[in-house]
């Protein structure tokens, strides 16, 4: 069996000809930025969200940025999981605000209400959650009610979460903002991107005025805020919206993919695949191994198996990197650390076919008795 690669990025061919007419027709335009593809794609990203507004933005990183700035959260504290990319820290630190971490429950990957209360301090602005992997944490909605109650925002960190809904509602609409990323191997992309949904037209307007210098004109050298050159160009938003029109197959492609995992490894002493009950972008299958699994072994086994797996979210929680560890020595957060420590994610794509899942399966099924048959020697 050649290499089953964790990440397989395709662009079908009826897709890349729409896209090549498309970016023809803005080369004879000529009008490359803040252009009517990005204006279409806003529009067409809001109506997919079901949420008022969209703004396109250069990156999710950027689009996390833009909402703390927008909130004002300079001065203040933000709530941030420990267990997700440093983007959604660094945001909130370039906003001005202090962040305070939380633990996840291993289970879900999501913080628990209990768990943002106790990481919430009178000094708190706003909590970030993060859809890892795509799942929606199962206390989001309750998260969102208490926010509300105390004034403080909650922003959606959705970088994983196209397509990703729970009881009706699209990732990003439970609290006042989410933030999507476009990045190279998200469910959808445009190379770099990211968009910011909002129910909020007060934060949308100030968030458009943010990423083009702060300008209310859009062509008009007349600055009102600090803003900065935070665009996404047309070109980029032709691919955005290409890729946006054909997400519906892609989503239910990969939630077949983890629904195929879920079958195949139930009752298997493997540990626990994180099948949500909700629909959701299928962008990891997170399987939480058994304890004390040696994981880098177990990987180094797949892979003499022809199997890639890679792309944790996250192997290393943020209290552990080395740029943010002195400033959280001694913190303890054992949910995260079970979570990062113990979880691998199998590939999981629209191309990844039955006999190559079936493959995946034998692989891991064959690499644990190994492993463990090394250990009891
Ligand atoms: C959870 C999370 N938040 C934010 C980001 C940042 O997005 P971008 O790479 O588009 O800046 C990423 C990663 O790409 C992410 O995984």
């Amino acid at each position: 069996m050649p290499l089953v690669p964790a990440v397989e990025i395709e662009v079908p061919d009826a897709e890349r000809r729409e896209v090549l007419a498309e970016v023809d027709r803005l080369l004879r335009a000529g009008r490359f930025s803040q252009g009517v593809n990005v204006e279409a794609f806003e529009e067409e990203f809001a109506a997919f969200t079901r949420t008022p507004s969209a703004v396109a933005v250069a990156s999710g990183t950027t689009a996390l940025e833009l909402i703390f700035r927008a909130l004002g959260v300079q001065g203040r504290e933000v709530v941030v999981p420990a267990g997700t990319n440093f983007a959604t820290y660094i945001a909130a630190e370039r906003a001005g605000a202090t962040v305070r971490l939380t633990d996840v429950d291993p289970a879900t990957m999501a913080p628990t209400l209990e768990q943002v209360r106790a990481a919430c301090t009178p000094r708190t602005a706003a909590v970030a959650v993060v859809h890892t992997g795509g799942l929606i944490g199962p206390d989001t909605e309750a998260i969102a009610t208490w926010c509300e109650q105390r004034g403080v925002a909650l922003v959606e960190d959705c970088a994983h979460a196209h397509g990703s809904e729970r009881a009706g509602r699209h990732a990003g609409t439970f609290g006042v903002a989410g933030a999507f990323s476009f990045f190279a191997t998200k469910v959808m992309t445009t190379g770099e991107g990211g968009m910011v949904v909002t129910g909020d037209d007060q934060l949308a307007q100030e968030i458009k005025l943010l990423r083009n210098l702060g300008k209310p004109e859009a062509w008009v050298s007349t600055h009102t805020r600090p803003g900065w050159n935070a665009r996404l160009p047309e070109l980029a938003a032709v691919l955005g919206r290409a890729q946006l029109r054909r997400l519906p197959q892609v989503l239910a492609a990969r939630r077949a993919v983890a629904d195929g995992y879920a079958d195949a490894l139930r009752g298997l002493p493997v540990g626990d695949f994180l099948l949500p009950d909700h629909p959701y972008s299928g962008y990891k299958a997170m399987l939480m191994l058994p304890p004390d699994t040696d994981r880098d072994a177990l990987k180094d086994r797949l892979r003499e198996h022809s199997v890639q797996a890679a792309g944790e979210v996250y192997a290393t929680p943020l209290h552990h990197q080395p740029v943010l560890a002195d400033r959280h020595a001694g913190l303890r957060l054992p949910g995260t650390e079970r979570a990062c420590a113990g979880q691998l994610c199998l590939p999981i794509y629209p191309g990844l076919d039955e006999k190559r899942q079936t493959h995946v399966v034998s692989a891991l099924c064959d690499s644990l008795t190994e492993l463990a048959e090394v250990s009891a020697r």
